[in-house]
């Protein structure tokens, strides 16, 4: 069997991690019925740490192809990715291509595959914002529409796909629209296998250590420290918002510092804008291992990320979301994420609120550790 799969952006080599393991261990096991899993990454992000980083301590196989697409447009990207990912899949004839999330990578594989017949396979499947400002939402919405296996991380994402007509099992389905593969119908499959960041944070908390830039950090800091990311379009392509999170983590800094961690995109923004930083720690993006002892020592999480936001669950700390709203509802309703967007008054009452909840973390929400192990079974036993 050849597994054909699709990364660019830097949560997708977390993901991609947990799965190409899964694919080695299942190699192990079978010596007469191997897998070939052929890695290609688009390039969408570049910078050495944006994407080297992960390969190398997360022991990820080199890609077999790298396309070289990062930045630009939407359009352009999405366009050059589509072509690059078409002519691959022309040559290597794939059995299965396979995506995760939600980011422009994810959707050029998932259309470049499905055009020429090859069936899709998506990781994250489900999630909504509902909000269609967002290009992750269209590139989600249209990549669940597209593919034949549609992995969920968890009940509301198979919720969402039932009330959108899309369901493997017509019994569930009272939706007169529900959308079936006919090409391939066999293979069309809705599935909760919990969640491969789960699997990811479980595997290498054991092994992670950190860089001596971060053990310095955790030094400084061993009196406490939250840890901040920011790189939403919708927050760092509008000045105000941009602005009134800056402004709200700055002064939280005068009594416990903020680490944050800066993308490229936030970065540049900031000059543009001429936004002035005062107390916030910034520092350069950094790989998996520093990320997870961050997490794992910090007192807790500003962020408007979609995977910084479990992994806060992950590690047991409590998150501010800097969002109006959040694929992961379930983490609201435990009460482990509060979404205040980016409205100052909101985020400093919720820092006020951090240290007075208590949070029972004990509940399992994203599958039981093994997702990688279940997708790699399931893709099997369709063959
Ligand atoms: C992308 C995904 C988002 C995901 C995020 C994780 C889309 C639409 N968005 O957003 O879903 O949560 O990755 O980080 O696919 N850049 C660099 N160096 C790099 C990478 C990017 O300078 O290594 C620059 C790009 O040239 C661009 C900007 O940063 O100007 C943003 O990169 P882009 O890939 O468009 O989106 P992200 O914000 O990273």
């Amino acid at each position: 069997m050849k597994i054909l799969t699709i990364i660019g952006a830097r949560p997708q080599f977390v993901k991609a991690a947990v799965v190409s393991r899964a694919i080695s261990s299942y190699n192990e096991k079978n010596p007469a019925n191997q897998i070939v899993e052929v890695l290609v990454h688009t390039g969408q992000h570049y910078d050495s740490n944006m994407s080297d980083v992960f390969f190398q301590e997360m022991r990820i196989p080199v890609p077999n192809y790298n396309l070289g697409i990062g930045g630009g447009s939407h359009g352009s990207m999405t366009g050059k990715m589509l072509e690059g990912i078409e002519d691959v899949l022309i040559k290597e004839k794939p059995d299965v291509l396979l995506v995760y999330g939600d980011t422009n990578s994810t959707l050029a594989g998932a259309l470049a595959a499905v055009k020429i017949h090859v069936p899709v396979a998506h990781v994250e499947a489900g999630l909504r914002s509902f909000n269609m400002k967002m290009p992750e939402e269209i590139n989600r919405i249209l990549t669940d529409r597209i593919s034949n296996w549609l992995f969920c991380p968890t009940e509301v994402a198979v919720a969402n796909l039932r009330s959108e007509g899309i369901s493997s099992d017509s019994s569930q389905s009272n939706n007169s629209s529900q959308f079936n593969h006919s090409n391939n119908s066999n293979n069309f499959r809705v599935l909760n296998v919990g969640d491969v960041m789960y699997d990811a944070a479980l595997y290498y908390k054991n092994i992670a250590k950190p860089s001596e830039m971060v053990a310095n950090l955790l030094n400084d800091y061993a009196q406490g420290f939250y840890l901040a990311t920011v790189h939403r379009a919708e927050n760092t392509d509008d000045r105000a918002r941009l602005g009134g999170i800056l402004d709200s983590l700055d002064k939280i800094s005068i009594n416990k510092p903020v680490i944050l961690p800066i993308h490229p995109r936030t970065k540049k923004m900031i000059s543009d804008y001429g936004i002035k930083v005062r107390n916030i720690h910034l520092i350069d993006p950094i790989g998996y291992f520093d990320m997870i002892t961050l997490l794992s020592s910090c007192h807790g999480v500003f962020t408007d990320s979609g995977g910084v936001q479990k992994e806060a669950y992950f590690f047991h700390k409590p998150c501010i979301t800097l969002r109006e709203e959040t694929e992961w509802v379930e983490l609201v309703n435990h009460g482990f994420n509060k979404l205040v967007g980016a409205n100052p008054e909101l985020i400093l009452n919720a820092e006020q609120a951090f240290s007075k909840d208590k949070l029972d973390f004990s509940i399992a929400l994203y599958g039981d550790g093994d997702a990688g192990g279940k997708i790699v079974n399931h893709l099997v036993s369709a063959q």
